[in-house]
């Protein structure tokens, strides 16, 4: 299978501050920016050719993916909306770019999603039961809060979608994750339109829709609680892989990543599941847990942080103490000796006294 389309349009609202400054896409997870992730993969299950749908944007994807799809030898592409077309949308306007002389199926992806992509086992999959469509599912322990897909244990065909269902039918979601024959393509109109509730219950009705469980992890990150457990899942699954690429410098405890470029001081204590990005600053006496610092950013002596992402070229001051899913925007200064719970800071604000309730910060 060869080609792929990355759904890259959404605003990415849930998690602003960041993507006041960048699309989701392009915001590091685990120290690369989260399309990365996919794309690699794919390329190792053997895509060649990736189409982004994008919305807004555009150009700042072009500049900062086209140098890293050329170091991976994989072709990208940009189909670009004049107006957000949903999930579905896309596809119809993309259709001359996914419809190829072999009629062969192609992937389709949310870019928002972390997991150990299992896109060979995805390929293999459709191959066997011959339908029109594959959908990843994922269990979620508690399904009455999502929209489950109930579907054969033994064939996997789908049967129906259930949205937040009160009695227990099923523990399964989608996973957003595609594989997808062209015909597909007859059943989707160049306008706004979700695949998920305008296309999917038409194949599932027709039975010619089938789900594969992941193995393994699986996390939208697309709001910062989630980001965070969705890095602490992706380290304790590198920990099992490729235990090497993790930090194991003085202070550090548990699942922990630095890149090389950035700078940790004497006594600090780091970890568990952190992700420390290039140019950084750690001073003397710093303790970080379960969080994730960006690229450029600073974080000054004695300060305490637990559960919080800070953005790209951001300076928390001496003395802070940060937690309960805070987020600075790019450039933020926290000044010394504050206390910040929950805070959402927008980019290029300088805070100067403390925040006891969650709240954004304008
Ligand atoms: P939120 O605003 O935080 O909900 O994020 P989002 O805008 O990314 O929405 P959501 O997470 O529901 O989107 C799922 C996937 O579809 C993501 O990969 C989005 O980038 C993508 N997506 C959503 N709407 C559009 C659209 O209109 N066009 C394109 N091309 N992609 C879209």
């Amino acid at each position: 299978m060869s080609t792929a389309l990355i759904l890259v349009g959404g605003f990415g609202t849930r998690l602003r501050p960041l993507t006041l400054s960048r699309p989701k896409p392009l915001v590091e997870f685990a120290n690369k920016p989260m399309l990365l992730h996919q794309i690699e993969a794919l390329v190792k299950a053997g895509v060649r050719r990736v189409i982004l749908a994008v919305s807004y944007r555009a150009e700042q994807m072009e500049q900062q993916l086209t140098v890293e799809a050329d170091k991976l030898g994989v072709e990208l592409l940009f189909s670009l909306e004049s107006e957000p077309l949903g999930t579905a949308g896309p596809l119809a306007l993309a259709r001359s770019l996914l419809l190829t002389p072999s009629n062969e199926p192609f992937f389709v992806l949310n870019s928002d999603i972390i997991c150990d992509f299992p896109f060979t086992e995805m390929i293999a999959f459709h191959k066997a039961h011959g339908g029109e469509g594959t959908i990843a599912v994922t269990k979620v322990e508690e399904p009455s809060k999502y929209g489950v897909v109930v579907y054969d244990g033994l064939s996997g065909r789908i049967k129906s979608f259930i949205e937040k269902p009160q009695e227990f039918v099923s523990n399964k979601i989608n996973a957003g994750m595609y594989i997808l024959s062209p015909k597909v393509l007859d059943r989707i109109e160049l306008k706004p339109t979700s695949i998920e509730k305008e296309v999917f219950p038409h194949m599932a009705a027709d039975g010619a829709l089938f789900a594969m469980e992941l193995p393994g992890f699986w996390m939208d990150v697309g709001q910062p609680r989630d980001f965070l457990t969705g890095l602490s899942l992706y380290l304790g699954s590198v920990r099992q892989s490729n235990p090497d690429s993790l930090y194991n410098g003085p202070g550090v405890v548990g699942n922990v990543l630095v890149d090389p470029s950035a700078r940790i001081g004497q006594n600090c204590r780091i970890g568990p599941n952190v992700a420390i990005g290039p140019d950084v600053s750690v001073e003397d006496g710093v303790c970080i847990k379960r969080s994730v610092i960006l690229k450029g950013a600073t974080v000054r002596s004695h300060s305490w942080l637990e559960g919080c992402i800070i953005g790209w070229r951001s300076v928390v001051g001496r003395w802070v103490r940060m937690e309960n899913n805070t987020v600075l925007g790019e450039d933020v200064i926290v000044k010394d000796e504050l206390y910040i719970n929950g805070g959402q800071v927008l980019p290029h604000k300088s805070i100067a006294a403390s925040v006891t309730e969650p709240q954004i910060i304008m």
